[in-house]
C-alpha cells in the first residue's frame, strides 16, 4: 500500500521520536511515516557490517511505504551507516551529525563540547571529527552511554528516579569535570532523559538535542527543494515497529503527548 508524499523516519527504537516530535510541531501538513527496529534493538553495541544492514532494511521498508525523503534519526545509523546511505538512496536523506555538531559549534561559547552517544557513535568519532571540521580550535570530550538506550526502551525516564539519576551521574561526571558548557545529546534516545541530565549538568550547560536539529534541518531542505505538501490539512502520523507495539505505544504516548493505543502496527523487517 502506498502512503503518498511522506517523510520517512526510522531509528532503532523509540530514540527518533525526538525527531518525530519536532516534525509534528514544524510540519503539521506533512505526513510522517515512523519505523522504530524494536526488535532489534540496540544498535550502538553492534558491528559497523549489521548497523549496515539494519539501515538498509529499514530504508527499504520506508521506499516500499513511498517516502519522498528519509532522515535516521539514530545517531549511530548516521555515524556507522550515512554515507553509504547517502550515496544509495534514490530520494533525499539526511542523518543526525551534520546539523547537530553545527549547532553545538554555534552554541558553545567556552570552547569545550561534550558528545555522548552509543559505543557505535562514539567509536566512530563522527561527532568530533565533524566539530572540529567546522571549528578546529573546538575541545571535544567524548562518553558512550549504551544503559541510557535500556533505560529509555524502558521508559525509566524521570528526572526523580533513583536509578536514572545513579546512571546519570556515573555517565556525565568526567564531563562536568572537565568544564563542557554544551552537551551533544548524540544518541536520539537521550533528549528522553533530557531533564535528568539537565538537573546534573546545571542549567547553564547547552544539551543540543540531535533529533530536535535533524528535524529543522530536514524541514529546511524539504522547502529549499520545494518537496513540501501543497495541500495543508493536519496530517496523522503512521508508526511501525518490528516487535510488539505494547511497551512502544506506552512510552512514545507519553513522549509525544498523545493517546497511542492502537495505533502503532508491527512490521517483519526481514522481509525488507
Ligand atoms: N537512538 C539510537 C542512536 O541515536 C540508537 C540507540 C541504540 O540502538 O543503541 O544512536
Amino acid at each position: 500500500m502506498s502512503s503518498g508524499n511522506a517523510i520517512g523516519v526510522f531509528d532503532s527504537g523509540l530514540g527518533g521520536l525526538s525527531a518525530v516530535k519536532e516534525f509534528l510541531n514544524l510540519l503539521p501538513a506533512e505526513k510522517i511515516i515512523y519505523f522504530g527496529d524494536t526488535g532489534r534493538v540496540p544498535y550502538g553495541t553492534r558491528s559497523r557490517d549489521t548497523i549496515r544492514k539494519y539501515a538498509f532494511q529499514d530504508a527499504q521498508f520506508l521506499l516500499s511505504r513511498n517516502v519522498k525523503m528519509i532522515v535516521a534519526a539514530c545517531g549511530t545509523v548516521s555515524s556507522v551507516a550515512g554515507a553509504a546511505l547517502e550515496e544509495k538512496l534514490p530520494v533525499p536523506y539526511t542523518g543526525v551529525v551534520n546539523p547537530t555538531a553545527y549547532t553545538a559549534v554555534r552554541k558553545t561559547r567556552n570552547g569545550k563540547i561534550g558528545v555522548i552517544g552509543t559505543a557505535a557513535t562514539v567509536g566512530s568519532h563522527s561527532y568530533k571529527l565533524r566539530l572540529q571540521k567546522l571549528n578546529p580550535e573546538v575541545q571535544v570530550f567524548e562518553q558512550a552511554c549504551p544503559l541510557f538506550v535500556s533505560l529509555v526502551e524502558n521508559g525509566i525516564i524521570h528526572r526523580d528516579d533513583q536509578i536514572t539519576r545513579l546512571v546519570v551521574r556515573r555517565y556525565m561526571a568526567d564531563l562536568k569535570d572537565n568544564g563542557v558548557d554544551t552537551v551533544i545529546l548524540g544518541c536520539t534516545h537521550f533528549p528522553l532523559l533530557r531533564d535528568a541530565i539537565s538537573d546534573y549538568m546545571g542549567e547553564d550547560v547547552t544539551l543540543v538535542d540531535s533529533g530536535y536539529e535533524t528535524a529543522n534541518y530536514a524541514a529546511k531542505v524539504l522547502k529549499e527543494q520545494d518537496l513540501l505538501n501543497s495541500d495543508t490539512s493536519v496530517k496523522q502520523p503512521e508508526f511501525f515497529v518490528s516487535d510488539t507495539p505494547d511497551g512502544f505505544e506506552s512510552v512514545a504516548g507519553l513522549f509525544l503527548g498523545r493517546d497511542m493505543e492502537h495505533t502503532v502496527t508491527q512490521i517483519d523487517i526481514e522481509q525488507f
